[in-house]
């Protein structure tokens, strides 16, 4: 029963998926074979949902339990945790879920293969973290020729379309929103020249190759000077030898560090603590985080980090909404932003405006931390 389940998902899948991409939707230009195939898409979609329902409601009043295998990036970080909580929370036995777990331990091949493993097991659905955004085509044809639909959340996958929808975040806004309000302090401040080093995140990972992009354009636009990047694989131990190899290098010449996540920023203030280098609110160095877990915005209160843009890991409550909708038939959305709030530790700046990556201009406000944004934070 769960089988053919899939097996019709999928095939609604790639056809709602062709329909999104304007490939199925006849137009008054196309030919008339093509107005044919895609009327043909529309029937056998509308076939493959009702199927979908009633083979759904079958497995409901069977009582089935739905296995999902959930491929995640690792134990890297706090907001790792709080993702693997969140999908392990809401992907849930209460919810009719069982859950195969495989932590990948920020190994690409080790990835590849616990989803392997996974369309070899013949689960229902996986979910996927992807620790790199390429490298992805064929293990998810391999999934789509299973009939088990895939499903992606935090990270994006690049080189790819087979799967069915996407929850995370816009990484490239998380820099961009850096880049705008780091304009907006040092020129509040009256900070004439801005000497940045990066602390970045797993290579290839597209929340480092967005949040890159995103300060990037900034450095660029301000002519800014950008000593270094180097990574710090977005964990604690990795922030603070970046930032002892730079304090050996740069020690003096620096009045930015931008980490892109939390963790790297704990190392990289310990690196500077240890070496009597002044930072954060009262300091010599402004220093820029993303994330904005429990642990980050206790340092924010404290001054120690001067702003966090929030990447929001609660992705599990989406994740068992679309397993739902798919189970139920329905068209689930191609893609999903978490909200994410913007935070600072001075009341100065109330927003930034600046153009997301969709090129709209937007002015977003920042959020000064008090204890109370703290003790509500994941
Ligand atoms: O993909 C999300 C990023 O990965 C988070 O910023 C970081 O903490 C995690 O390791």
């Amino acid at each position: 029963m769960r089988k053919a389940l899939s097996i019709l998902l999928t095939a609604a899948m790639a056809t709602s998926m062709l329909a999104a991409c304007g490939s199925s939707t006849p137009t008054a230009t196309q030919a008339p074979a093509e107005t044919k195939a895609a009327e043909t898409q529309a029937t056998t979609a509308a076939e493959a949902v009702a199927e979908v329902t009633e083979a759904a409601k079958d497995a409901a009043a069977d009582g089935e339990t739905i296995t999902v295998g959930f491929a995640q990036v690792g134990h890297e970080s706090d907001w790792r945790t709080a993702s693997t909580n969140s999908v392990q929370s809401a992907l849930s036995k209460e919810n009719g879920i069982d859950l195969q777990f495989v932590d990948c331990d920020n190994d690409s091949a080790a990835q590849l293969e616990a989803v392997r493993n996974f369309i070899q097991q013949g689960v229902d659905y996986i979910v996927i973290d992807p620790i790199v955004s390429t490298g992805w085509d064929t293990v998810l044809t391999e999934a789509d020729d299973a009939g088990i639909p895939v499903i992606v959340i935090d990270r994006t996958i690049d080189d790819s379309d087979k799967y069915v929808s996407w929850v995370g975040s816009e990484f490239t806004n998380e820099g961009l929103a850096a880049g705008a309000w780091l304009k907006a302090y040092v020129a509040d401040k009256g900070i004439s020249e801005v000497n940045a080093l990066v602390i970045s995140g797993t290579t290839g990972s597209s929340a480092q190759i967005g949040r890159s992009d995103g300060f990037d354009k900034y450095v660029e636009a301000e002519k800014w000077n950008k000593i270094d990047e180097q990574t710090g694989d977005f964990t604690q131990e990795g922030g603070q030898k970046v930032m002892e190899s730079y304090l050996k290098s740069y020690n003096g010449q620096f009045n930015v560090v931008v980490c892109q996540n939390d963790n790297e920023a704990f190392g990289a203030i310990d690196a500077m603590k240890a070496a009597g280098v002044s930072y954060g609110v009262d300091g010599d160095v402004i220093v820029i985080s993303f994330d904005a877990c429990t642990a980050g915005l206790q340092k924010v209160l404290a001054g120690e980090i001067n702003a966090d843009f929030q990447c929001n890991p609660l992705q599990g409550p989406d994740c068992l909404n679309i397993i739902k909708k798919l189970e139920a038939g329905e068209t689930v959305d191609q893609k999903t932003f978490m909200a994410e709030p913007w935070y600072v530790a001075e009341d100065k700046l109330t927003d930034i405006t600046y153009t997301n990556n969709s090129g709209k201009e937007v002015t977003e406000p920042l959020v000064v931390v008090d204890q109370a944004v703290v003790d509500a934070a994941y």
